[in-house]
Protein backbone atom coordinates (compact mmCIF):
# COMPACT_ATOMS: atom_id res chain seq x y z
CA UNK A 1 0.00 0.00 0.00
CA UNK A 2 0.98 3.56 -0.95
CA UNK A 3 1.84 5.85 1.89
CA UNK A 4 0.80 9.17 0.20
CA UNK A 5 2.78 12.85 0.07
CA UNK A 6 1.30 14.41 3.00
CA UNK A 7 2.05 18.00 1.06
CA UNK A 8 0.12 16.61 -1.86
CA UNK A 9 -2.62 19.47 -1.13
CA UNK A 10 0.06 22.17 -0.67
CA UNK A 11 0.33 23.47 -4.64
CA UNK A 12 -2.32 21.80 -6.61
CA UNK A 13 -4.82 24.31 -7.52
CA UNK A 14 -8.14 22.68 -7.47
CA UNK A 15 -11.64 24.63 -9.40
CA UNK A 16 -15.12 24.36 -9.23
CA UNK A 17 -17.02 21.99 -11.81
CA UNK A 18 -19.89 25.38 -12.78
CA UNK A 19 -22.02 25.75 -10.24
CA UNK A 20 -21.80 22.42 -8.80
CA UNK A 21 -20.11 21.43 -4.91
CA UNK A 22 -17.00 19.32 -6.83
CA UNK A 23 -13.82 20.97 -7.49
CA UNK A 24 -11.30 19.51 -9.54
CA UNK A 25 -7.43 19.83 -9.89
CA UNK A 26 -6.17 22.38 -12.52
CA UNK A 27 -4.73 18.96 -14.09
CA UNK A 28 -6.42 15.49 -14.18
CA UNK A 29 -4.58 12.45 -15.54
CA UNK A 30 -6.69 10.11 -18.15
CA UNK A 31 -5.82 6.77 -18.93
CA UNK A 32 -6.80 6.67 -22.57
CA UNK A 33 -3.01 5.58 -23.77
CA UNK A 34 -0.14 3.86 -21.50
CA UNK A 35 -2.12 2.38 -19.41
CA UNK A 36 -3.67 -0.78 -20.87
CA UNK A 37 -3.14 -4.49 -20.84
CA UNK A 38 0.04 -4.04 -23.02
CA UNK A 39 1.31 -1.16 -21.45
CA UNK A 40 4.24 -1.79 -18.70
CA UNK A 41 2.24 -2.19 -15.17
CA UNK A 42 4.94 -0.62 -13.03
CA UNK A 43 5.15 2.63 -15.08
CA UNK A 44 1.13 3.26 -15.43
CA UNK A 45 1.30 2.52 -11.41
CA UNK A 46 4.34 4.94 -11.07
CA UNK A 47 2.48 7.63 -13.24
CA UNK A 48 -0.75 7.57 -11.08
CA UNK A 49 1.35 7.42 -7.83
CA UNK A 50 3.19 10.59 -8.79
CA UNK A 51 0.45 12.24 -9.74
CA UNK A 52 -1.37 11.70 -6.31
CA UNK A 53 1.30 13.07 -4.84
CA UNK A 54 1.25 16.14 -6.70
CA UNK A 55 -2.22 16.46 -5.88
CA UNK A 56 -4.31 14.84 -8.72
CA UNK A 57 -7.23 14.01 -7.29
CA UNK A 58 -8.73 13.16 -10.84
CA UNK A 59 -8.33 10.25 -13.09
CA UNK A 60 -10.29 9.42 -15.95
CA UNK A 61 -11.15 5.96 -17.90
CA UNK A 62 -13.62 4.72 -19.95
CA UNK A 63 -14.51 1.18 -20.81
CA UNK A 64 -12.91 0.70 -23.94
CA UNK A 65 -8.94 2.40 -22.73
CA UNK A 66 -6.18 -0.07 -23.49
CA UNK A 67 -5.90 -2.13 -25.55
CA UNK A 68 -7.34 -4.34 -25.17
CA UNK A 69 -10.46 -3.05 -24.13
CA UNK A 70 -11.11 -2.73 -20.79
CA UNK A 71 -7.76 -3.17 -19.68
CA UNK A 72 -7.00 0.41 -18.92
CA UNK A 73 -9.87 0.09 -16.22
CA UNK A 74 -8.53 -3.38 -14.77
CA UNK A 75 -5.30 -1.95 -14.56
CA UNK A 76 -6.75 0.77 -12.76
CA UNK A 77 -8.55 -1.31 -10.36
CA UNK A 78 -5.09 -3.37 -9.77
CA UNK A 79 -3.31 -0.02 -8.70
CA UNK A 80 -6.33 0.90 -6.94
CA UNK A 81 -6.15 -2.09 -4.37
CA UNK A 82 -2.24 -1.81 -4.48
CA UNK A 83 -2.10 1.70 -3.32
CA UNK A 84 -5.25 4.23 -3.19
CA UNK A 85 -8.05 2.24 -1.11
CA UNK A 86 -7.59 3.71 1.85
CA UNK A 87 -7.69 6.70 -0.18
CA UNK A 88 -10.68 6.49 -2.51
CA UNK A 89 -12.44 8.82 -0.43
CA UNK A 90 -10.35 11.64 -1.91
CA UNK A 91 -10.59 10.38 -5.45
CA UNK A 92 -12.65 11.36 -8.09
CA UNK A 93 -13.00 8.29 -10.72
CA UNK A 94 -14.90 8.81 -13.81
CA UNK A 95 -15.72 6.49 -16.74
CA UNK A 96 -17.66 6.38 -19.89
CA UNK A 97 -19.90 4.17 -22.77
CA UNK A 98 -20.57 5.43 -25.63
CA UNK A 99 -17.71 3.91 -28.41
CA UNK A 100 -17.33 0.46 -29.82
CA UNK A 101 -16.97 -1.89 -26.59
CA UNK A 102 -18.22 -5.43 -27.43
CA UNK A 103 -19.50 -7.14 -30.78
CA UNK A 104 -23.29 -7.08 -31.23
CA UNK A 105 -25.99 -4.00 -31.71
CA UNK A 106 -25.89 -3.88 -27.50
CA UNK A 107 -22.33 -2.95 -27.33
CA UNK A 108 -22.02 0.63 -29.06
CA UNK A 109 -23.71 4.39 -28.64
CA UNK A 110 -26.07 5.20 -26.71
CA UNK A 111 -29.28 2.52 -25.06
CA UNK A 112 -30.13 2.21 -21.79
CA UNK A 113 -28.87 -1.53 -22.08
CA UNK A 114 -25.30 -0.37 -23.29
CA UNK A 115 -24.70 1.94 -21.41
CA UNK A 116 -25.66 0.35 -17.72
CA UNK A 117 -24.81 -2.43 -18.51
CA UNK A 118 -20.98 -0.67 -19.70
CA UNK A 119 -20.81 0.87 -16.37
CA UNK A 120 -21.58 -2.41 -14.35
CA UNK A 121 -18.71 -4.26 -16.37
CA UNK A 122 -16.44 -1.39 -15.61
CA UNK A 123 -17.17 -1.39 -11.70
CA UNK A 124 -16.36 -5.16 -11.94
CA UNK A 125 -13.39 -4.34 -13.57
CA UNK A 126 -11.92 -1.48 -11.25
CA UNK A 127 -13.35 -3.18 -8.11
CA UNK A 128 -15.42 -0.43 -7.61
CA UNK A 129 -18.87 -0.23 -5.75
CA UNK A 130 -19.69 3.57 -8.01
CA UNK A 131 -17.64 5.91 -9.85
CA UNK A 132 -17.91 9.48 -9.11
CA UNK A 133 -18.51 10.51 -12.91
CA UNK A 134 -20.27 8.56 -15.50
CA UNK A 135 -20.57 10.09 -18.78
CA UNK A 136 -21.77 9.35 -22.21
CA UNK A 137 -19.00 9.76 -24.39
CA UNK A 138 -20.65 10.82 -27.66
CA UNK A 139 -24.09 11.64 -28.58
CA UNK A 140 -25.77 8.97 -30.50
CA UNK A 141 -28.02 10.37 -33.44
CA UNK A 142 -29.95 7.02 -33.26
CA UNK A 143 -31.13 6.88 -29.71
CA UNK A 144 -33.64 9.55 -28.35
CA UNK A 145 -30.82 11.86 -26.28
CA UNK A 146 -34.24 10.95 -23.42
CA UNK A 147 -33.09 7.50 -23.31
CA UNK A 148 -29.08 7.75 -23.00
CA UNK A 149 -29.35 10.27 -20.56
CA UNK A 150 -31.87 8.23 -18.70
CA UNK A 151 -29.42 5.90 -18.35
CA UNK A 152 -27.10 8.18 -16.81
CA UNK A 153 -29.77 9.13 -14.42
CA UNK A 154 -30.59 5.63 -13.32
CA UNK A 155 -26.71 4.89 -12.92
CA UNK A 156 -26.81 7.94 -9.83
CA UNK A 157 -30.29 7.14 -8.64
CA UNK A 158 -29.08 3.20 -8.25
CA UNK A 159 -25.37 4.67 -6.86
CA UNK A 160 -23.69 3.55 -9.31
CA UNK A 161 -22.51 7.20 -9.84
CA UNK A 162 -22.23 9.94 -8.36
CA UNK A 163 -22.56 12.48 -11.01
CA UNK A 164 -23.31 12.70 -14.66
CA UNK A 165 -21.39 14.37 -17.15
CA UNK A 166 -21.23 14.35 -21.10
CA UNK A 167 -18.58 14.44 -23.68
CA UNK A 168 -18.15 15.36 -27.32
CA UNK A 169 -21.75 16.80 -27.65
CA UNK A 170 -21.50 19.98 -29.61
CA UNK A 171 -23.44 23.32 -28.15
CA UNK A 172 -26.54 22.70 -29.32
CA UNK A 173 -27.23 19.20 -27.84
CA UNK A 174 -25.34 19.94 -24.67
CA UNK A 175 -28.01 22.80 -23.99
CA UNK A 176 -30.34 19.98 -24.94
CA UNK A 177 -28.61 17.60 -22.69
CA UNK A 178 -28.54 19.99 -20.02
CA UNK A 179 -31.84 20.68 -19.64
CA UNK A 180 -33.39 16.64 -20.38
CA UNK A 181 -30.93 16.03 -17.26
CA UNK A 182 -31.99 18.66 -14.85
CA UNK A 183 -35.69 17.71 -15.83
CA UNK A 184 -34.93 14.20 -15.07
CA UNK A 185 -33.19 15.52 -11.79
CA UNK A 186 -29.44 14.98 -12.16
CA UNK A 187 -27.92 18.16 -13.23
CA UNK A 188 -25.12 17.36 -15.78
CA UNK A 189 -21.80 17.97 -13.46
CA UNK A 190 -19.23 18.47 -16.62
CA UNK A 191 -18.67 17.84 -19.84
CA UNK A 192 -15.63 16.92 -21.72
CA UNK A 193 -14.51 18.25 -25.20
CA UNK A 194 -11.53 18.16 -27.07
CA UNK A 195 -9.80 21.51 -26.77
CA UNK A 196 -6.24 23.01 -27.43
CA UNK A 197 -4.36 25.75 -29.08
CA UNK A 198 -5.22 23.38 -32.53
CA UNK A 199 -8.72 22.40 -31.92
CA UNK A 200 -10.64 25.68 -30.56
CA UNK A 201 -13.99 24.65 -31.20
CA UNK A 202 -15.49 24.99 -27.99
CA UNK A 203 -14.96 28.54 -28.12
CA UNK A 204 -17.30 28.44 -30.69
CA UNK A 205 -20.42 28.27 -28.45
CA UNK A 206 -20.18 25.31 -26.30
CA UNK A 207 -18.05 27.44 -23.41
CA UNK A 208 -20.66 29.97 -23.24
CA UNK A 209 -23.09 26.98 -22.77
CA UNK A 210 -21.67 25.82 -20.20
CA UNK A 211 -21.03 28.89 -18.26
CA UNK A 212 -24.72 29.74 -18.81
CA UNK A 213 -25.99 26.89 -17.54
CA UNK A 214 -23.20 26.71 -14.83
CA UNK A 215 -21.87 23.16 -15.88
CA UNK A 216 -18.12 22.67 -16.02
CA UNK A 217 -15.56 22.00 -18.55
CA UNK A 218 -13.06 18.98 -18.71
CA UNK A 219 -10.86 19.72 -21.93
CA UNK A 220 -9.20 16.46 -23.54
CA UNK A 221 -5.98 16.52 -25.77
CA UNK A 222 -4.58 19.96 -24.55
CA UNK A 223 -1.71 18.78 -25.66
CA UNK A 224 -2.78 18.10 -28.64
CA UNK A 225 -1.76 14.19 -28.10
CA UNK A 226 1.99 15.08 -27.24
CA UNK A 227 2.44 17.87 -30.87
CA UNK A 228 2.33 20.89 -28.11
CA UNK A 229 4.89 19.91 -26.43
CA UNK A 230 8.72 19.51 -27.24
CA UNK A 231 8.24 16.01 -28.20
CA UNK A 232 8.67 16.11 -32.32
CA UNK A 233 11.02 19.31 -32.58
CA UNK A 234 13.57 16.72 -33.38
CA UNK A 235 12.08 13.42 -35.58
CA UNK A 236 9.74 10.89 -34.18
CA UNK A 237 11.13 9.73 -31.10
CA UNK A 238 10.57 5.67 -31.21
CA UNK A 239 8.43 5.63 -27.77
CA UNK A 240 6.09 8.11 -29.33
CA UNK A 241 2.36 8.08 -29.80
CA UNK A 242 3.20 9.21 -33.25
CA UNK A 243 5.40 6.59 -33.70
CA UNK A 244 2.66 4.10 -33.04
CA UNK A 245 0.84 5.81 -35.91
CA UNK A 246 -2.71 5.37 -35.24
CA UNK A 247 -5.12 7.86 -33.29
CA UNK A 248 -1.59 10.31 -33.67
CA UNK A 249 -0.48 9.97 -37.48
CA UNK A 250 2.94 10.59 -38.69
CA UNK A 251 1.74 12.25 -41.48
CA UNK A 252 -0.09 14.84 -39.31
CA UNK A 253 3.44 16.28 -38.37
CA UNK A 254 4.28 18.13 -41.52
CA UNK A 255 6.33 20.65 -42.23
CA UNK A 256 3.44 23.68 -41.34
CA UNK A 257 2.70 21.93 -37.94
CA UNK A 258 6.17 21.86 -37.12
CA UNK A 259 6.89 25.84 -37.83
CA UNK A 260 4.20 26.21 -35.61
CA UNK A 261 5.24 24.03 -32.83
CA UNK A 262 8.93 25.62 -33.11
CA UNK A 263 7.45 29.22 -33.57
CA UNK A 264 5.31 28.60 -29.86
CA UNK A 265 8.36 26.75 -28.48
CA UNK A 266 10.03 29.89 -28.71
CA UNK A 267 7.06 32.28 -27.06
CA UNK A 268 7.02 29.39 -24.57
CA UNK A 269 10.77 29.77 -23.54
CA UNK A 270 10.10 33.51 -23.22
CA UNK A 271 7.55 32.51 -20.55
CA UNK A 272 10.20 30.69 -19.22
CA UNK A 273 7.86 27.15 -19.32
CA UNK A 274 8.21 24.30 -21.42
CA UNK A 275 5.95 24.09 -24.36
CA UNK A 276 3.72 21.42 -22.68
CA UNK A 277 3.34 23.79 -19.55
CA UNK A 278 2.46 26.88 -22.07
CA UNK A 279 -0.12 24.80 -23.51
CA UNK A 280 -2.04 23.62 -19.85
CA UNK A 281 -1.54 27.44 -19.46
CA UNK A 282 -3.51 28.53 -22.14
CA UNK A 283 -6.20 26.53 -21.97
CA UNK A 284 -6.69 27.09 -18.38
CA UNK A 285 -6.08 31.01 -18.75
CA UNK A 286 -9.90 30.78 -19.41
CA UNK A 287 -12.04 30.19 -16.41
CA UNK A 288 -15.14 28.57 -18.02
CA UNK A 289 -12.22 25.03 -18.13
CA UNK A 290 -12.24 23.45 -14.95
CA UNK A 291 -9.46 20.80 -15.87
CA UNK A 292 -7.04 20.21 -18.31
CA UNK A 293 -7.19 16.72 -19.07
CA UNK A 294 -4.17 15.10 -19.58
CA UNK A 295 -2.56 12.13 -20.84
CA UNK A 296 1.48 11.08 -19.91
CA UNK A 297 3.44 8.19 -20.98
CA UNK A 298 6.16 8.86 -18.20
CA UNK A 299 6.69 10.20 -14.82
CA UNK A 300 9.03 12.70 -15.86
CA UNK A 301 5.61 14.33 -18.11
CA UNK A 302 3.39 14.44 -15.09
CA UNK A 303 5.62 16.70 -13.10
CA UNK A 304 6.29 18.48 -16.24
CA UNK A 305 2.60 18.94 -16.63
CA UNK A 306 1.64 20.38 -13.15
CA UNK A 307 4.67 22.82 -13.27
CA UNK A 308 2.53 24.61 -15.85
CA UNK A 309 0.24 25.86 -12.38
CA UNK A 310 3.42 28.09 -11.64
CA UNK A 311 2.40 30.27 -14.33
CA UNK A 312 -0.85 30.58 -15.47
CA UNK A 313 -0.84 34.45 -16.58
CA UNK A 314 -0.74 35.51 -20.11
CA UNK A 315 0.22 39.37 -21.33
CA UNK A 316 -2.15 39.94 -23.98
CA UNK A 317 0.93 40.38 -25.92
CA UNK A 318 2.03 37.03 -25.33
CA UNK A 319 -1.82 36.06 -26.54
CA UNK A 320 -1.71 38.06 -29.84
CA UNK A 321 1.66 36.52 -30.41
CA UNK A 322 0.25 32.78 -29.70
CA UNK A 323 -2.93 33.89 -31.97
CA UNK A 324 -0.55 34.80 -34.64
CA UNK A 325 1.51 31.65 -34.83
CA UNK A 326 -1.95 29.54 -35.17
CA UNK A 327 -2.98 31.54 -37.46
CA UNK A 328 -0.23 31.06 -39.66
CA UNK A 329 1.28 34.17 -39.11
CA UNK A 330 5.26 34.73 -38.86
CA UNK A 331 6.04 34.60 -35.06
CA UNK A 332 7.14 38.96 -34.71
N1 LIG B 1 -13.96 12.21 -24.29
C1 LIG B 1 -13.27 11.80 -25.30
O1 LIG B 1 -13.78 11.49 -26.38
C2 LIG B 1 -11.77 11.68 -25.15
C3 LIG B 1 -10.96 11.51 -26.28
C4 LIG B 1 -9.59 11.46 -26.09
C5 LIG B 1 -9.03 11.58 -24.82
N2 LIG B 1 -9.85 11.71 -23.74
C6 LIG B 1 -9.32 11.81 -22.36
O2 LIG B 1 -8.30 12.78 -22.32
C7 LIG B 1 -7.09 12.20 -21.81
C8 LIG B 1 -5.91 12.89 -22.41
O3 LIG B 1 -5.89 12.73 -23.83
P1 LIG B 1 -4.51 12.72 -24.59
O4 LIG B 1 -3.68 11.61 -24.04
O5 LIG B 1 -4.76 12.78 -26.04
O6 LIG B 1 -3.92 14.13 -24.03
P2 LIG B 1 -2.67 15.02 -24.34
O7 LIG B 1 -2.23 15.47 -22.98
O8 LIG B 1 -3.00 16.03 -25.36
O9 LIG B 1 -1.55 14.05 -24.95
C9 LIG B 1 -0.87 13.14 -24.14
C10 LIG B 1 0.47 12.77 -24.77
O10 LIG B 1 1.28 13.93 -24.87
C11 LIG B 1 2.61 13.61 -24.53
N3 LIG B 1 2.96 14.38 -23.33
C12 LIG B 1 2.26 14.52 -22.19
N4 LIG B 1 2.88 15.35 -21.34
C13 LIG B 1 4.00 15.76 -21.96
C14 LIG B 1 5.05 16.62 -21.58
N5 LIG B 1 5.04 17.25 -20.43
N6 LIG B 1 6.08 16.81 -22.47
C15 LIG B 1 6.08 16.18 -23.66
N7 LIG B 1 5.11 15.34 -24.08
C16 LIG B 1 4.08 15.13 -23.22
C17 LIG B 1 2.66 12.11 -24.29
O11 LIG B 1 2.95 11.54 -25.55
P3 LIG B 1 3.89 10.26 -25.73
O12 LIG B 1 3.00 9.11 -25.36
O13 LIG B 1 4.25 10.32 -27.15
O14 LIG B 1 5.03 10.43 -24.77
C18 LIG B 1 1.24 11.80 -23.88
O15 LIG B 1 0.88 10.46 -24.13
C19 LIG B 1 -7.24 10.73 -22.16
O16 LIG B 1 -6.41 9.90 -21.36
C20 LIG B 1 -8.69 10.50 -21.88
O17 LIG B 1 -8.89 10.37 -20.49
C21 LIG B 1 -11.21 11.77 -23.88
Amino acid sequence: MCVANDKRYDSMQYRRSGRSGIQLPAVSLGLWHNFGGVDNFENSRAMLRRAFDLGITHFDLANNYGPPYGSAEETFGQILKKDFLPYRDELIISTKAGWDMWPGPYGDRGSRKYMLASLDQGLKRMGLEYVDIFYHHRPDPDTPMEESLGALDTAVRSGRALYAGISAYNAKQTAEAVKILRDLGTPCLIHQPKYSMFVRDPEQGLFDVLEKEGVGSIVFSPLAQGLLSDRYLNGIPSDSRAARNFFLKKKDIGEDKLTKIRALNEIAKQRGQTLAEMALAWVLRDPRVTSALVGTSKVSQVDDNVAALKNLKFSAEELRLIDGVLAGKKAA
